[in-house]
């Protein structure tokens, strides 16, 4: 679709334009996993809509996916028990098993999980409204994720399985499981980052309760079979409904051990409140960020305007990471916003299955309402919309909209936006930028542009300490997966990388005893005849 078929009401499809290959019939999921049993729910069901409107008989209609239950507190309890019973305080049958085991049950659920791909693919399409490209991206990103991980517990196994001698003392360090963890992903990527804190929790030996983030349930749907097959009872759960009757209910027990969420600080700090003993409860929080690119004199400009465009619109600004404010030097402002709204022009937008789509509808019933407050706020307080057509809004597609000149007036100067909204400012000195960034309540992440050696250097220095991963000439990101993804201030709690999540969700614990010839005939007895799963020289390959 091009720029002036924008409010044409035929943006949205008739049943008849959506192709075949991507029709989408209603999933009713009734049922709940809890203790390997898929137990049907009898109350009150939530109804869940597609920001994917159909047109039809002149009038727009939200497409209708299907529905979810609603669980109450009884049933949510008695989730808990069954995460409980499976840990067993430790003695369960799965955080005793053996490593190798662990890893062949999760192995098997990739197996089965990756005969799902269209299915869930689909799904996303259709809940979130990411395009197809990206769906798959996110789908074959979270198994490699998983394989990835599994080789990381492989290596991290192998250089625990020696004895150590210190001091006249033998000792065996393994890392072992925490408890009972309660999982929760965002809307944004509601199967990846969910399963980025879900898979290492799980086989580091920890029984889980899944709550499906806000919006992006139905998608799970495929994989509770895979779940159910995969583990043994009770060791992965999956609860649905409101957060007062489920993760509120199940918090206030103070029964949850791991509390692992990706989402708004609001909701984070909410639940943890609730749990009584905190010193209890650990937590590995991604919270909201507000990234800035900084773009110097000598920057190469249609470059930073290639990774300004993905890094502030890829899949509408809707990431954590995504670039949330844009700071351009004085001198080449002009040069850059021109090329830069020249870019934002040529970005197609349309529906998720559409080639090379890359604006889509909004999954959040009520932020396009929001994203229009922040736009009349900003002009209030002096900034002008540059692009033709910016902030438009049908329905649950919103066209970005370019702000210029941004300043601390606005709430869009501090508030993350996350969606289709690129404030701009210009800075004449470098101390502007940096200043922003060290009284944001926000650290996760910045973009620097520039070519000169010096001047980027002594950019690169204060900002290592504001944020946790500085990108030169590259947009922000989380990925490659392996290397560390955090925050600091508001922006999160825990470091998560393939390696560093195994360690979040678990802790180290060791056996030792003194070198004495009871204990040698002890510990050899016991090595040699395999009798333990954790005191153990046994090598995976
Ligand atoms: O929403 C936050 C995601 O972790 C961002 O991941 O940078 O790979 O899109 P990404």
């Amino acid at each position: 679709m091009n720029n002036s078929n924008l409010l044409n009401p035929f943006f949205f499809p008739e049943h008849k334009d959506i192709p075949e290959l991507y029709r989408i019939a209603a999933i009713e999921q009734k049922s709940y996993l809890v203790n390997g049993v898929m137990k049907t729910w009898q109350g009150a069901m939530q109804e869940v809509f597609s920001p994917i409107y159909i047109h039809h008989d002149g009038k727009l209609e939200p497409k209708r996916l299907g529905s979810y239950p609603l669980l109450n507190r009884t049933a949510s309890l008695e989730v808990l028990k069954s995460a409980q019973e499976a840990y067993h305080s430790g003695k369960g049958k799965w955080p005793t098993m053996s490593v190798k085991s662990r890893i062949a049950c999760i192995m098997q659920f990739v197996k089965l999980m990756k005969e799902q791909r269209t299915h869930v693919v689909h799904l996303l399409m259709w809940e979130i409204g990411k395009s197809l490209k990206d769906s798959e991206k996110e789908f074959d990103r979270t198994v490699e994720y998983i394989i990835d991980t599994v080789a990381a517990l492989k290596d991290l196994d192998r250089d625990s399985s020696r004895l150590k001698k210190e001091q006249g003392i033998y000792a065996q360090i393994r890392r072992g499981p925490l408890g009972v963890v309660l999982c929760m992903g965002p809307y944004n990527y509601p199967l990846n980052e969910t399963f980025c804190t879900l898979i290492p929790a799980l086989i580091m030996g920890n029984t889980v309760i899944l709550k499906p983030a806000k919006i992006g349930i139905l998608l799970l749907s495929p994989l509770l079979e895979a779940f159910q097959k995969s583990f043994p009872p009770g060791v992965i759960n999956v609860i649905y409904g409101h957060g007062r009757d489920t993760v509120g209910t199940i918090m206030e027990t103070g029964k949850v051990d791991v509390f692992a969420f990706i989402g708004s600080s609001k909701t984070a700090n909410i639940l943890k409140k609730l749990h009584p003993k905190p010193n209890r409860l650990r937590s590995v929080l991604g919270l909201e960020a507000k990234n800035p690119a900084i773009v110097l004199p000598d920057a190469d400009i249609s470059l930073a305007v290639e990774e300004c465009i993905l890094g502030s619109l890829s899949f509408n600004g809707q990431r954590c990471t995504a670039i949330k404010i844009i700071f351009v030097q004085e001198q080449i402002k002009e040069q850059f916003i021109q090329l830069y709204l020249e870019r934002l022009e040529k970005l197609k937008f349309g529906m998720p299955w559409e080639q090379d789509v890359m604006l889509t509808p909004l999954p959040e019933h009520d932020k396009p309402a929001y994203l229009s407050e922040l736009i009349n706020d900003a002009m209030q307080h002096g900034a002008q919309v540059l692009n033709k057509n910016g902030g438009l809004t049908q329905n649950s597609f919103v066209y970005p909209a370019v702000l210029y000149p941004v300043n601390d007036k606005m709430r869009i100067y501090n508030e993350e936006q996350f969606g289709p909204i690129v404030p701009i400012l210009s800075f004449k000195n470098i101390n502007e930028p940096i200043d922003y960034m060290v009284s944001s309540n926000f650290g996760q992440q910045v973009s620097i542009f520039g070519t000169n050696a010096e001047n980027m250097a002594h950019l690169i220095d204060p900002l290592v300490n504001q944020v946790c991963r500085v990108n030169i000439n590259s947009q922000c990101q989380r990925g490659p997966d392996v290397y560390p993804f955090n925050g600091r201030k508001d922006s999160a709690e825990g470091t998560l990388s393939v390696s560093d999540a195994l360690r979040v969700f678990s802790i180290r614990t060791m056996v030792a005893g003194k070198e004495n010839e009871g204990n040698k005939k002890l510990l050899t007895e016991i090595l040699e005849g395999r009798k333990s799963n954790f005191l153990s020289t046994d090598f995976i390959l």
